[in-house]
């Protein structure tokens, strides 16, 4: 059931969208905080295996030291180069791409190559800038903030729920994919249902009746429920479900905690996707996607794994391109909308999460100016 009986207003106006202030806002005010979902534990199960980012204008790479994950800065401290260019590999030693300058995993210098040019030697400023790292279930997450709140703290709406990915969910694929819109297109899209029978009719078909969609809403996160339909598909998957020894909830659920951390579950899978800002019009979308294995190790279970592996690719792959059609239709009419939008009950999220923008970005003046209805603005009265 939705919460609002009445239609809302909408928030932000297209220049939230395109305006580089309002990017500068949002990089320093809504994501410098937080945790960022960026790689499943399992890809990184070797010792010396590396993977490397580039988000949010801040080059990573997160290794394995012998067991231990540590993320860092990719940028070398003798002369700027990126360690490494690589997005994933394994190498003995965490050595720079450029003059073989050698770190351990504390980000001090191993072996420097010619190291008596460099006397005397100011250990200080010749370390690695290191970030915090932690993580939930097998899912690793860095701030690159230099005091953040604790991990468990800012996942507690959701601790419980994505402790799951891992365990008898296992780390299948990651996709990645630039779009030509801003973030916020792309995030308020996964908060509503009501685009579902325009942009999946195929996969999805229909949204929910309102009696089988629930929303949670609040400043900090918010979720969407339903159950699925008893239909041939449903009832198929829920017989895959038993066979891998894991039980059955039918329960898709869909979970946004602020800004950006967005986790979808259903009982064949589960799915943490991210949506980065990479310029005032354009991100990057990142989805970390998890199949069930369950607990049942007979080769008939392995083979079930796998079928319902293949099949979770396929569809999650034809919906994450049903939505991507659309990002970018909706960024240029943005760019030349005379309109002030409108938000209906089933996109409730949406007034939510724009909510939080305004408030974590502007503060008091500009939300209140932007609530108040004018005729100048042709803000509907709700
Ligand atoms: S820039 Fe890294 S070793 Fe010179
Ligand atoms: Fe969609």
């Amino acid at each position: 059931m939705f919460t609002n009986q009445h239609h809302l207003r909408h928030l932000l106006r297209p220049h939230h969208y395109a305006s580089e202030e309002q990017y500068r806002a949002e990089l320093r005010h809504l994501f410098q905080p937080v945790w960022h979902p960026l790689a499943a534990k399992s890809e990184l199960a070797k010792p010396g295996d590396f993977l490397t980012f580039d988000l949010l204008e801040t080059p990573t790479i997160i290794r394995n030291f012998d067991g231990e994950l540590r993320a860092f800065l990719n940028v070398c401290p003798h002369r700027h180069s990126r360690l490494t260019d690589k997005a994933k590999g394994n190498t003995e030693k965490l050595r720079c791409q450029y003059h073989g300058w050698e770190f351990n995993k504390d980000g001090g210098t191993g072996k420097i190559p010619d190291a008596k040019a460099f006397r005397p030697w100011d250990r200080d400023t010749a370390c690695l800038r290191r970030f915090q790292l932690d993580t939930c279930g097998d899912l690793v997450f860095v701030n690159f903030s230099d005091n953040p709140r604790p991990l468990r703290e800012w996942l507690s709406p959701v601790w419980d729920a994505w402790q799951d990915y891992g365990g008898a969910y296992r780390y299948a694929a990651t996709w990645e994919k630039d779009f030509p819109c801003n973030w916020k297109v792309v995030l308020e899209n996964s908060l509503e249902s009501y685009h579902i029978p325009q942009v999946h009719p195929y996969t999805f078909k229909d949204f929910p009746p309102e009696e089988n969609a629930w929303h949670e809403l609040t400043d900090q996160f918010t979720s969407f429920k339903t159950v699925q339909p008893r239909d041939f598909g449903g009832r198929m998957q829920e017989w895959i479900v038993r066979r891998l020894g894991h039980p059955v909830t039918n329960e898709y659920w869909h979970r946004v905690l602020h800004p950006h951390a967005t986790g979808s579950t259903l009982d064949p899978f589960r799915m943490m996707q991210c949506v980065f800002p990479t310029g005032p019009a354009s991100c990057r979308y990142r989805c970390i996607f998890f199949t069930l294995r369950g607990h049942r190790a007979n080769p008939f279970a392995w083979v079930l794994f796998r079928t319902l592996r293949a099949i979770a690719m396929v569809i999650g792959k034809k919906v994450f391109a049903e939505d991507g059609s659309i990002y970018g239709s909706v960024q240029r009419g943005m760019e030349c909308s005379p309109h002030a939008g409108v938000i209906g009950t089933r996109e409730e999220r949406v007034y939510h999460f724009q909510k939080y923008v305004l408030d974590n970005t502007r503060g008091p003046r500009e939300l209140q100016q932007v609530l108040v209805p004018t005729e100048a603005n042709g803000v509907c009265p709700g």
